[in-house]
C-alpha cells in the first residue's frame, strides 16, 4: 500500500514556475492543481474536476478562481463550485489543502489543518538572505524518492561520482564521516584537508593547488537534505593569498508515487554575488552533479526492479541512511497506527538495527 507521511510540508512547485498558468501535479500520490488567488497566495485543491474529473490544471485561473477546460464549472480557493454555465453544479467541491508560500517554494500539507505549523517548513535560509545569490528548481524523476535521498544522505560517493566536478578527492587525513542523531533528523559529517581540488570548485573559488573541505549534510523527515559546505586553502598557500568560500545545497525531496518524485533542488553561494558568469556556471555546475548522480539511481532502480531487492551487506559509512531510514519507518508505523491501516515496512526502507545502534553508541 502507498504511504507517505501526512503531518510534514512537503515542496510543490517553485515560487518562480507558478505565474498566472495553473500547475498540476502528483503529490504523495494526490493530484492537485496549484495556482494564486487574487492577493497572489497559493492555493492547493483537488485536481479532478468533480464533474466528469477533467484536469482542473489544463483550465484557467481568472480573478483567483479556476475555471475546469471541460464544461466550465468555476471554483474558488476553498475548492467550492461558485459559478457554473447553466447554475448546474453550483456547490460541487473539490478538496482543497493548506498551502504556503516560503523560501521561494509553494509548500502543501495534507495532514490536518491545526498540524499545519509555518514554523515547520524546512529552513532554507540562504534562499532569501542578502549575502547569498541563491535559485530552485524542479525536475520531475521516474525514481522511487528514497533512492535519491540516499544518496543524499551518504556523502561517501561524492569523490568517486563527481570526480570530475565537486568531488574533491580525499587526502591522506579524511576522517570517517561523523554521523549524529540531531533533533530533526539524521547528520552527517565529511571533512577532508589537503584534498585535490575538483574542476567546478576550482572555478567557483578560483582555487589554483588543494584544498579543504567541510561538508555537514543534514536530513529530516519527510525526506529533506540539506548540505552545507566550507572550502579553503589556509596552511596550503603562503599567507595573503589564502581563500574561502561557502555553498549551501538543498534537497525539499517530494514523493509524487511509489516510483516517481520531484526533485526539488537549491544552490546558494556567498562568493562572486553580482557575477553573472558564476550564476550561469552554478547552473551549469548543479544540472552535471544532479546528471552524475541520477545516471546511477536510474541504473540502480532499473537492477532493483528486474532482479528485486536484497538486503544489501553493511558498509560503513551507511549510517546516516540507515538511521534515516529507520525514523521514517517508525513515523509511518506510527501514522498507520494511528490511522488503524495496515503497514508494511516499503522495500526501499531496510536498514540494519545492529550498525545504528554501533554508531550510536
Ligand atoms: S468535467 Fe469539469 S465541468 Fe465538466
Ligand atoms: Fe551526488
Amino acid at each position: 500500500m502507498t504511504s507517505f507521511l501526512e503531518d510534514f510540508w512537503y515542496a510543490a512547485a517553485t515560487s518562480e514556475e507558478l505565474g498566472p498558468a495553473p500547475v498540476g501535479r502528483v503529490i504523495c500520490g494526490r493530484s492537485v492543481v496549484i495556482f494564486r488567488d487574487e492577493a497572489g497566495s497559493p492555493v492547493i485543491l483537488g485536481d479532478r474536476c468533480p464533474h466528469r474529473s477533467a484536469p482542473l490544471h489544463l483550465g484557467r485561473v481568472c480573478d483567483g478562481r479556476i475555471k475546469c477546460p471541460y464544461h466550465g464549472l468555476v471554483f474558488d480557493k476553498t475548492g467550492l463550485c461558485v459559478e457554473a454555465p447553466n447554475d448546474s453544479g453550483l456547490g460541487f467541491r473539490t478538496p482543497t489543502y493548506v498551502a504556503a508560500e516560503k523560501w521561494g517554494f509553494i509548500w502543501v500539507f495534507f495532514g490536518k489543518a491545526e498540524n499545519a505549523d509555518p514554523a515547520l517548513i524546512p529552513n532554507l535560509w540562504y534562499m532569501d538572505h542578502p549575502q547569498w545569490n541563491s535559485f530552485a528548481g524542479h525536475l520531475a524523476e521516474p525514481i522511487p524518492w528514497q533512492l535519491m535521498a540516499d544518496n543524499l544522505l551518504d556523502l561517501s560517493h561524492v569523490p568517486v561520482t563527481h570526480a570530475g566536478t565537486i568531488g574533491a578527492s580525499v587526502g591522506a587525513d579524511a576522517e570517517i564521516p561523523l554521523f549524529q542523531r540531531t533533533k530533526r533528523g539524521v547528520r552527517n559529517t565529511l571533512r577532508s584537508r589537503n584534498a585535490t581540488c575538483p574542476p567546478h570548485i576550482a572555478h567557483w573559488g578560483g582555487f589554483i593547488s588543494n584544498i579543504n573541505t567541510f561538508a555537514v549534510a543534514d536530513w529530516e523527515p519527510p525526506n529533506v537534505i540539506v548540505l552545507s559546505v566550507e572550502i579553503d586553502n589556509h596552511e596550503l598557500v603562503p599567507l595573503g593569498q589564502e581563500n574561502k568560500i561557502g555553498v549551501m545545497v538543498g534537497f525539499p525531496l517530494t514523493p509524487a508515487d511509489e516510483g516517481s518524485f520531484h526533485h526539488f533542488y537549491t544552490w546558494g553561494r556567498n562568493f562572486h554575488l553580482d557575477d553573472k558568469d558564476m550564476d550561469t556556471f552554478a547552473k551549469m555546475s548543479m544540472a552535471a552533479v544532479q546528471e552524475e548522480d541520477l545516471v546511477i539511481i536510474k541504473g540502480q532502480y532499473e537492477l532493483l526492479k528486474r532482479h528485486g531487492f536484497p538486503r544489501t551487506a553493511s558498509y560503513t559509512f551507511d549510517g546516516g541512511v540507515n538511521a534515516a531510514h529507520e525514523t521514517l519507518d517508525k513515523l509511518l508505523r506510527a501514522q498507520a497506527t494511528r490511522k488503524a491501516s495496515n503497514y508494511e515496512t516499503p522495500w526501499y526502507l531496510r536498514y540494519h538495527d545492529a550498525q545504528i545502534h554501533s554508531l550510536m553508541a
